[in-house]
């Protein structure tokens, strides 16, 4: 079936009458959040790491500031741990003093964990990754994931349920623009899991089977949302209640869309699945076709959303961009690879990680007790600067 052709599927039917039915499953009611690319589903309300405790590095002499690429150190096999010591004033000066090095470790490594810089307010956490990153935080917007924008365009990392875990993605790959960089910043340890798995994007290109990558890459990934009470709402996704301004958001960003009866608003995009480094060159997996696949959803709840609104409703699914399935094993396979390089570290409070985007994957496990992780962005990219 062609894109258009699944298109049509989709809007000829009286769907959105199936959305308007469902106060009628009050009593099964399912909602779903997605994450920063991810499903997380809700049923009846909206349903070990190492320690590292090497030594910290003084900070009494300015020199002392420099070469930490020199001094990384192992965290799971991967050197990127780097210990500092700095708070106040000289947060800043660390930072602009290494701001060059750490941009080098990171299009070596895909991200470098720093430890031991006190920063103590969402505003210098801002400032901080603008130093480092040398560019200005960007907003978060065509959300998928429920977070809370703090001050200086600092958000929450995503305010997803305690208990689910995040699966591996790339910010934003499912869009055709997205940060380059990202700066994870811990102020509240869990108590228990609420790791940051980590994995290179290089090496997931290239451990997929070749069959799979080129049948991903010659057909791309069609994105397909449907924006109601069961996910986020469309004025939370598009951070307007203006219907006019989705439809501009829309038209300026390649997604098809199409407003039903009531509220109701579904999407369609279609993005590549692989992509270039705009400075290595190097390609990477960037795609979210395993977490917008339905059959990211437990059987549970893919079973209730399917039965309440059929295939063509689900809040979220992928395709090739021609509008034919992605075979289950194909997403399977994608699975057990970012499976088999993911690696974590456990969260310190003060903990400061460095994400290239698009050469490290990040996500989330599930943890227990209170966590709070700030998140910054900067330096977009659109997909017309990709090769
Ligand atoms: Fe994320």
């Amino acid at each position: 079936m062609t894109h258009e052709g699944l298109w049509v599927r989709f809007f000829k039917k009286s769907d959105w009458q199936l959305f308007s039915a469902l106060p009628v499953f009050s009593c099964f009611r399912v909602t779903i959040w997605s994450l920063d690319m991810t499903f997380v589903a809700i049923i009846s309300s909206r349903l070990k790491q190492d320690r590292l405790r090497e030594p910290l590095l003084s900070f009494g002499k300015r020199d002392a500031f420099m070469n930490p690429g020199k001094d990384l150190l192992t965290v799971s096999g991967h050197k990127i741990l780097f210990n500092v010591q700095a708070s106040g004033s000289k947060v800043s000066d660390w930072a602009l003093e290494n701001r060059q090095e750490l941009g080098d470790i990171l299009l070596e490594k895909g991200c470098v964990l720093i430890r031991g810089l006190k920063i103590l307010s969402s505003k210098q956490f801002g400032m901080v990754l603008q130093a480092l990153f040398d560019d200005e935080l960007i907003d978060y917007t065509y959300r998928s994931t429920p977070r809370t924008e703090l001050r200086g365009k600092v958000y929450t990392a995503t305010e997803y349920p305690a208990a689910e875990t995040i699966p591996q993605h790339n910010e934003n790959s499912y869009s055709n623009s997205w940060p380059l960089r990202i700066g994870f910043l811990c102020m509240q340890p869990s108590v228990t899991g609420g790791e940051t798995p980590l994995a290179d994007s290089r090496l997931v290109y290239q451990r997929i089977e070749k069959d799979v990558r080129e049948r991903f890459e010659r057909k791309g990934v069609m994105y397909v949302r449907n924006y109601s009470d069961l996910d986020l709402p469309w004025s939370e996704v598009f951070q307007t209640e203006d219907k006019d301004e989705v439809a501009a958001f829309c038209e300026k960003n390649g997604l098809e869309y199409h407003w039903g009866k009531g509220n109701h608003l579904r999407t369609c995009q279609v993005n590549p699945a692989t992509a270039s480094h705009p400075i290595t060159g190097e390609k990477v997996w960037f795609n979210q076709a395993h977490l917008f696949h339905v059959s990211s959803l437990n059987p549970d709840v893919r079973n209730a959303l399917l039965e309440i609104g059929g295939e063509e409703n689900l809040p979220r699914n992928t395709y090739f961009s021609d509008g034919s399935e992605i075979p289950a094993e194909d997403l399977d396979h994608i699975r057990e690879v970012y499976e088999a390089l993911k690696f974590q570290f456990t969260w310190q409070r003060y903990d400061l990680l460095l994400v290239d985007n698009m050469l490290c994957s990040h996500g989330r496990n599930p943890f227990e007790g209170e966590r709070k992780i700030l998140v910054g962005m900067t330096t977009p990219q659109f997909k017309s600067s990709t090769p």
